[in-house]
């Protein structure tokens, strides 16, 4: 795709307009940044307007009063919508009878470890890693068992899974249990084929699952297409518990609506018999706005994914002496390696200081040293973004 260069509307997005909207992603109290006003680039949702099929099912909610308990009906519809989704982008035929709602990913993730797995063992998590895969387990009374992922060593090379690693954790700890996030969050790696089929095996061997994140699905570029795990091979889809949502590409996640695919009949059994309490906290609206992305939205989806492309090709030429940029293959989050930078504070702290820049600290990703940068921004907005983070950078 293309990067664009004729205006776009979303390009009238300014930074005070952004943070007179009080979102979490603008607010961050306490830091001043020499009295410039901060650039929210940390919390992973997009900084632009909905699509009309999600506002215009929202508006119906309220018109229709549809504020009451998940009906049947309204369940179907959704699971109608993803499976048809799905199958059309993904080459993914999911029987709709296979997937479930619930109010979000880390929901899925909870029942997953709690259901799922034997009691008392650890959980595999390759890092960096979306940062509430380092904590949850721990509350749960799991070991959290990290994996650190081969880094991207040049411009040209990608972060990968580090399979030797994986298998001697596995052996190591005796988990059952491997968070499989793809694409990638916050590497921006989409996995391949040959990628999956390693997995695959990998978990197969030590009579292990999966948890497979991809609520990032649709947000790949550069002709990439996502790949279910499960729709890999009867062995993936009989180990995988998949969760997902519309919430990232369509940047709804306060509705509170993700769905499960149960991709084998024993996991589906399962499901029915826990599935009542992590299915409970899912939002009527949610559903219905979520129903409403998928048949509707696509269009609109493809003008972000054509927007966030121009983004990433703005990332690329920037100048940010100093910093590892991987520009993402899929997400709309790309990974800054500041590892190299002389700094006596974590480089998130620094740029955060002295560009008014908020990032993910890698810290809390697993990953010290490095950042988590947020690109779905208005373009003038990133472009500002990435001039403070080099001028920073140069001090
Ligand atoms: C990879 C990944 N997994 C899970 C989540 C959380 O999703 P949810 O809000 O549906 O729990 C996020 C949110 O940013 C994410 O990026």
């Amino acid at each position: 795709m293309p990067a664009q260069t004729h205006q776009h509307r979303f390009d009238a997005l300014t930074a005070d307009a952004m943070r007179a909207g009080g979102s979490w992603k603008w607010s961050r109290p306490g830091l001043d940044a020499h009295g410039r006003g901060l650039i929210g680039a940390f919390v992973a949702e997009m900084d632009f307007p909905p699509s009309d099929a999600v506002a215009d099912a929202v508006r119906d909610s309220v018109v229709q009063n549809r504020f009451g308990y998940l009906s049947d009906a309204w369940v179907a519809d959704l699971a109608d919508a993803f499976s048809s989704f799905w199958s059309d982008r993904f080459g993914w035929s999911v029987d709709p009878e296979r997937v479930r709602p619930v109010p979000d990913v880390m929901t899925a993730f909870v029942a997953t470890i709690e259901h799922f797995t034997p009691p008392g063992t650890p959980v595999l998590l390759p890092t960096p890693a979306y940062m509430p895969f380092l904590t949850v387990p721990g509350r749960l009374g799991r070991e959290l068992v990290p994996v650190p992922m081969a880094p991207a060593s040049g411009p040209s090379s990608r972060w990968a899974l580090d399979l030797d690693a994986l298998d001697a954790a596995f052996t190591a700890t005796g988990s059952k249990l491997l968070v499989l996030t793809n694409p990638h969050n916050p590497t921006g790696r989409v996995l391949t084929e040959a990628e999956l089929a390693a997995v695959t095996a990998l978990v197969d061997r030590h009579g292990a699952r999966v948890f497979a994140d991809e609520i990032h699905a649709p947000l790949t570029f550069d002709g990439r297409v996502h790949r279910p795990y499960a729709a890999t091979s009867e062995v993936a889809a009989a180990h995988t518990v998949t969760a997902t949502s519309a919430s990232k590409a369509w940047n709804l996640p306060g509705l509170k609506c993700g769905q499960v695919v149960l991709s084998d009949a024993a996991s589906a059994e399962r499901w029915a018999e826990v599935g009542y309490l992590p299915e409970h906290g899912t939002a009527t609206p949610g559903v219905l706005a979520s129903t409403a992305a998928y048949t509707h939205g696509r269009e609109w989806l493809d003008e972000v994914l054509d927007y966030l492309d121009g983004n990433r090709a703005l990332l690329r030429d920037a100048d940010l002496p100093g910093l590892g940029v991987t520009v993402p293959e899929g997400t709309y989050l790309a990974w800054l390696d500041g590892t190299g930078l002389d700094l006596d504070e974590p480089p998130a702290a620094y740029l955060a200081r002295e560009a008014g820049v908020v990032l993910t600290d890698g810290a809390a990703c697993g990953s010290p040293g490095g950042m988590r940068f947020n690109l779905a921004m208005a373009r003038p907005v990133l472009s500002e973004a990435l001039d403070r983070l080099g001028a920073a950078l140069r001090a």
